[in-house]
């Protein structure tokens, strides 16, 4: 049953509602928020609810991580029997990645790794890491060898989220494609029509060949054969990717044609987008530098970023801000107070006292910067003690013996 509703679920392209969500393009119904429950509809994935979110606090024994609470992570494919598998005893791994289409990331780009990092912690998992330097050298127009540097230099913001080395494998496509790895991209292709990806993916006849034939390289990691030098001898090994959900057509395909290769389709957890300075109607732009917080950023940058760029509900006079309140709903100092503030109390604090207009908007900006800035400047130490040997440790194809501990 479950294959039926995958392949009904396959057409991607823009519909009636307006609303487009590919891994290239995010954007919403003319200037209007993202449709989630459209979207899990649409794709065919699985609503978070609280009982699994207080199945993830029992199994592992340790607070649900923000993201989770506050329903960033909020849809999930076969997530339960990840959580049943591991309840038993069985193992599973992790993989998420990058496409390193800019030398600097923005907070949102942090999102999945932040969450992933967590997992790692809370399920003592190893976890693979792709970055995806072929896919950006044909999507953004790199050149290869740009696409190699920014690759490099991505991977230094990702090790500064705080993996642990004695379980992270992180690869290049340029470099690690090969071996067990290419055998299962060409065992994926032999299963996908041109029709079914032209569908899944909106691909059409002027597209390139090299696109048409990626899906496969972002799905191989997904079975764990894929990496022999972590799994030999455990060859079919469950995999739960963490990911933003535009990312749910290349994993709808590999759960597609898991079965009919003799593999276990991987689960995902999946998140929504994060905003854009300006409002919600699409994800951050890497092109646009206003758009975003950069993790390159000064404190002064973010402080004049949140002050110009920060999208209000407040109200236009404080008059009528004291009698009215602000508009939580589209308000983007609380959305990203949501994501990045760990204190719960403190936030339902600021949403109450804001929407009752005892709070101002230059008020509520005022402790997004010194979150922020506390964020970014922390990151920015830790990966200015990531060196060059380090990324060649995280790299190396190598077995990783406690892995699991
Ligand atoms: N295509 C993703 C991007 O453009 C990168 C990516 C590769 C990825 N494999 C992944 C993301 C697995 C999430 C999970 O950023």
């Amino acid at each position: 049953m479950e294959n039926n509703v995958e392949n009904s679920k396959v057409e991607l392209e823009v519909e009636e509602d307006g609303q487009v969500v590919t891994p290239w393009e995010v954007s919403a119904k003319e200037g209007g928020k993202i449709d989630y429950d459209k979207l899990i509809d649409k794709f065919g994935c699985q609503r978070i609810d609280s009982s699994l979110i207080d199945r993830f606090e029992r199994l592992t024994g340790r607070p649900a991580h923000v993201f989770l609470r506050r329903g960033v992570f909020f849809a999930h494919r076969d997530l339960s029997e990840i959580l049943d598998a591991y309840e038993k005893g069985e193992k599973f791994y992790l993989y998420t990645g990058r496409g390193p289409s800019s030398e600097a990331l923005h907070l949102g780009h942090l999102v999945p790794f932040m969450f992933t990092k967590y997992l790692q912690d809370a399920f003592k998992v190893p976890l693979v890491i792709q970055l995806t330097d072929d896919e950006k050298c044909m999507w953004k127009n790199l050149s290869v060898e740009e696409s190699i540097r920014l690759a490099r230099e991505n991977a230094k913001d990702i090790i500064a989220c705080g993996f642990d080395a004695s379980r992270t494998f992180i690869f290049t496509d340029f470099n690690y494609v090969g071996g067990t790895f290419f055998q299962n991209m060409i065992r994926i292709a032999k299963c996908v029509t041109l029709n079914k990806v032209f569908g899944i993916f909106g691909f059409n006849n002027e597209d390139h060949i090299g696109k048409i034939f990626f899906p496969t390289t972002e799905a191989a990691p997904a079975f764990s054969s894929s990496f022999p030098h972590l799994f030999s001898g455990r060859d079919n090994i469950r995999c739960l990717i963490p990911c933003a959900i535009d990312q749910d057509p290349y994993f709808r395909m590999a759960r597609d044609v898991a079965p009919r290769i003799g593999y276990q389709k991987p689960a995902l957890i999946e998140s929504s987008f994060f905003p854009a300075l300006q409002g919600e109607a699409g994800k951050m732009s890497g092109s646009d530098p206003n758009s975003a917080i950069n993790v390159t950023d000064s404190a002064k940058d973010i402080k004049n970023k949140v002050n110009r760029y920060a999208f209000s509900g407040g109200q236009d006079s404080v008059e009528n801000h004291r009698k009215y309140g602000a508009n939580l709903e589209v308000d983007i100092p609380v959305k990203y107070l949501g994501f990045f503030l760990e204190e719960d109390a403190e936030l339902e604090h600021i949403k109450t006292e804001y929407a009752a207009g005892r709070l101002l908007t230059g008020e509520v900006k005022k402790r997004l910067i010194e979150v922020l800035t506390e964020m970014v400047e922390r990151h920015q130490r830790a990966r200015a003690a990531v060196s060059d040997e380090m990324v060649d440790a995280f790299m190396a194809v190598r077995p990783l013996p406690h892995m699991f501990d």
